[in-house]
């Protein structure tokens, strides 16, 4: 039966993705994508299914409960998507009231609009709640440590991580207590197209090709399990059909890398395509002295960020044992397909790096 999501953040990094996969996968299904376009939330991010009928997009913010009571209500939603969330770790840091506000009371504001449509009705309606987490709510690991399961005790660190466990016992509470469906899945770091250029991966590809210093936290030995987005979105999409209600879920495609590592790694793999391919350095003149000599060269080591979590990994194999879940990019296919993608839309990433990123998509939709 076709059904209708909600999609909270659908114009952000992963939101933007998963909404890409689902129209794809289940073109029946109808998706109202609500979003506050928050610097991180972008309408270009969903250009490619802009002219799909069956997406609906709504400005507006995850806190104003009424807001989400009437689009329940008036779409018909049977499935809420909530990736809605401030995620990054350093702002988080430098002010974490924005992260208490959307991630702790915009999550109890969805649960709240959740509860009187689905539940306090004369009858129960069909229904499912999956809240998107991360696998920063367990805290960080020693190098020896076994990755984090789903029984891995909560231990967050920063205001960003701190911020996620609370909405997840929030969401967990209104299932004890009230039975509303709710599924949670926790994901390791996502990397792919539409990224954020404040985040690691897309801020060295973007820092090589306007030749800028690639700034690594500390000894840059911390390691981190990367995931390629539409994995992810293939992951929840497998929680929603499969996952048992009330249960968490770990995404992840055991794949650790050291910062550095990762730094170097795309480096080299822009050196390679700027010596296969000429369109690339007549584009990216800037680049041209970090390509003809060595991009390590850019790296810069820089002051570390107040209690860095050291070390990330996933055990996601509950998700591959009860639901079949298995990523279908490796590293090497995922990062290079990235790579190749910020080479090509330079048009997207420049907007959202020269800060005319508003007026840009503003003039797209006028
Ligand atoms: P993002 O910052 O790229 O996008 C967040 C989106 O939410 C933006 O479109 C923004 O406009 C929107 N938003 C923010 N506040 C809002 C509000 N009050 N009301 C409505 N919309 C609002 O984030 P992302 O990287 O796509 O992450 C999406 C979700 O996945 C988050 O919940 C995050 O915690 C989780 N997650 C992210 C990662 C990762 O590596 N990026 C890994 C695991 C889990
Ligand atoms: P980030 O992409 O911010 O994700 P998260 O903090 O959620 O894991 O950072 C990934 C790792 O890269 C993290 O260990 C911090 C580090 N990092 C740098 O070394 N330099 C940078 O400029 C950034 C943004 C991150």
């Amino acid at each position: 039966m076709a059904k209708t999501l909600l999609v909270t953040g659908g114009a952000g990094f992963i939101g933007a993705n998963f909404v890409h996969y689902w129209l794809c996968q289940y073109p029946q299904d109808r998706v109202v994508v609500l979003d506050a376009l928050t610097y991180a939330g972008n309408r270009a991010n969903l250009d490619c299914v802009v002219g799909n009928a069956q997406l609906k997009f709504i400005q507006g913010d995850i806190c104003d409960a009424d807001l989400v009571e009437k689009l329940l209500r008036e779409e018909g939603v049977d499935t809420l998507v909530h990736f809605a969330a401030e995620s990054h770790v350093d702002r988080s840091i430098l002010g974490p009231d924005a992260f208490i506000q959307t991630n702790i009371m915009g999550t109890y504001s969805l649960l709240k609009a959740a509860k009187k449509v689905w539940l306090d009705g004369a009858s129960v309606k069909p229904h499912r709640f999956h809240h998107v987490s991360t696998d920063e709510v367990y805290g960080t690991l020693g190098p020896n440590d076994p990755a984090f399961t789903e029984n891995t005790p909560y231990a967050p660190n920063s205001p960003y991580s701190a911020s996620k466990a609370a909405s997840d016992h929030l969401v967990r509470a209104y299932h004890h207590t009230y039975g509303l469906q709710v599924t949670t899945s926790n994901c390791s770091n996502n990397y792919g197209p539409f990224h954020f250029p404040e985040k690691l991966i897309p801020l060295v590809i973007t820092n090589v090709l306007y030749n800028k210093n690639l700034p690594v936290y500390g000894d840059g030995l911390q390691i981190r399990d990367w995931l390629y987005v539409e994995d992810h979105a293939r992951g929840i999409d497998l929680v929603l059909q499969k996952g048992a209600v009330g249960e968490n879920y770990n995404i992840g495609g055991h794949n650790e890398w050291a910062n550095i590592d990762i730094v170097k790694l795309i480096g080299k793999l822009l050196e390679a395509e700027f010596a296969s391919d000429p369109r690339w350095a007549e584009k990216y003149p800037q680049a041209a002295a970090a390509m003809a000599g060595n991009t390590e060269s850019l790296i810069t080591y820089v002051k570390d960020r107040p209690g860095h979590d050291r070390r990330y990994a996933i055990d996601a194999s509950k998700t591959g044992s009860e639901l079949g879940y298995k990523p279908h990019e490796s590293f090497e296919t995922g990062i290079r397909k990235t790579v190749r993608w910020y080479l090509e839309n330079d048009a997207w990433w420049r907007a959202v790096m020269d800060g005319s990123y508003k007026d840009w998509v503003a003039q797209q939709y006028s």
